[in-house]
């Protein structure tokens, strides 16, 4: 047996939630959880550079097997000396498998057992993604962390056939786990599926279990849920995996659910949203949301948010941003991207310092106070 490319290295559990404070080691560096990663579907963070997401304190970063499966494709990164070559990036990166991509971008999908047939959102060619096919173009990518190839179902599908989903996710997470070359180097992780039902998520969840893979990812949720109803079935999925082991939630970042999640035993987050709404002028803030675009903020000197200590809110007012946004000016659109991912970095960095000092409870109802409940 080689040894693992992934670890977790549990820390200590809060007092009063079971909160995890501990540490993933990667290929490429060792860094504290839970943590929050930025996406950067296309082997970038829109609009940042490499250095300014060091900077802010980012760690791992996700990319999309899909998107760069379509462009440039996989053998050009392979050429280039993999991702982390490729976009300059030195410390973690993890790969989505491009199943969820595929049922959230792709037209025309039909799923089979051997994989599923779509056609490219980019150019409408027929295409064909398997287990075994994206597993090969995760290897050429050469992220640290690589996720197996999925089928998120709908939450309210039928019992019947979330059922049947999960058992061939299973079966196609057993084909990606042979076809895997390179576990010395990338750890694939398993992806629990399940939609709202205790007993498939723990169908799921035992499968994976059995096939000892080196991290768990929680998939199929905030895909339109409630937020009561998501924490409901973390409450009953996290105790279904193993201790020593990563768990990650996939597609989750607001702040509360960050939050919440982490509450559940959650380490790991990634999600669009920050740098998504960045783009359209909004703003995380310790006070909610703020859409600085909007024009009470016209004359509005302070920064985005007085409790942060980001570049952005260090050097820029509300009124000058902005301006910048009016104006199409693209330099605003990085300073909210920097700023909403400050942020939720900033929190997680202020979750574990809680979970630590044992007072989690306490930090999420002064933070949820502030914040404004169901503000996202
Ligand atoms: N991103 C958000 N949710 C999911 C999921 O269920 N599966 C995969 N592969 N990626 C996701
Ligand atoms: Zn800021």
């Amino acid at each position: 047996m080689t040894e693992p490319a992934i670890k977790y290295h549990l820390i200590k559990k809060e007092k009063h939630t079971g909160a995890r404070l501990g540490e993933i080691i990667t290929p490429h560096g060792t860094f504290p959880t839970p943590m929050f990663m930025p996406v950067g579907t296309q082997a970038s963070v829109k609009s940042l550079a490499p250095e300014e997401l060091d900077a802010m304190g980012a760690n791992i970063i996700l990319s999309n097997t899909y998107h760069l499966w379509l462009r440039p494709g996989e053998e050009i990164v392979k050429e280039a000396g993999g991702l982390h070559k490729f976009m300059n990036w030195n410390k973690g990166i993890l790969t989505d498998s491009g199943g969820f991509q595929v049922f959230s971008l792709a037209k025309m999908r039909d799923i089979t057992e051997e994989g599923v047939h779509f056609r490219s959102h980019l150019s409408g060619e027929k295409l064909f993604l398997s287990p075994e096919k994206a597993i090969q173009i995760e290897n050429a990518l050469g992220a640290d962390i690589m996720m197996s190839f999925d089928e998120c179902p709908p939450f309210f599908e039928s019992y019947d056939y979330i059922k049947k989903s999960v058992e061939r996710t299973s079966r196609w997470a057993e084909r990606g786990l042979k076809a895997h070359q390179n576990a010395e180097k990338q750890g694939l992780f398993g992806i629990v599926q399940g939609g709202g039902h205790k007993e498939l998520r723990a169908q799921s969840a035992h499968d994976l279990v059995s096939m000892d893979f080196p991290g768990y990812s929680i998939g199929g949720l905030s895909v339109g849920e409630s937020k009561s109803e998501m924490n409901h079935v973390l409450s009953f999925t996290t105790p279904m995996l193993p201790e020593n082991k990563p768990r990650y939630l996939m597609g989750v970042g607001s702040a509360d659910a960050l939050i919440d999640g982490v509450i559940r035993g959650i380490d790991m987050f990634d999600c669009v949203l920050p740098t998504r709404i960045a783009r359209n002028g909004s703003c995380m803030t310790s006070h909610g949301r703020l859409v600085v675009k909007n024009a009470v903020y016209a004359h509005d000197f302070r920064p985005i948010d007085d409790n942060c200590n980001c570049y952005t809110c260090r050097n820029f007012s509300r009124a000058y941003i902005r301006h910048l946004i009016k104006a199409d000016e693209t330099f605003g659109l990085r300073l909210t991207s920097y700023h909403n991912l400050y942020f939720l970095i900033h929190l997680m960095q202020q979750v574990r310092q809680a979970i630590m000092d044992d007072n989690l409870l306490e930090f999420r109802e002064n933070f949820f106070e502030e914040y404004g409940f169901n503000s996202e």
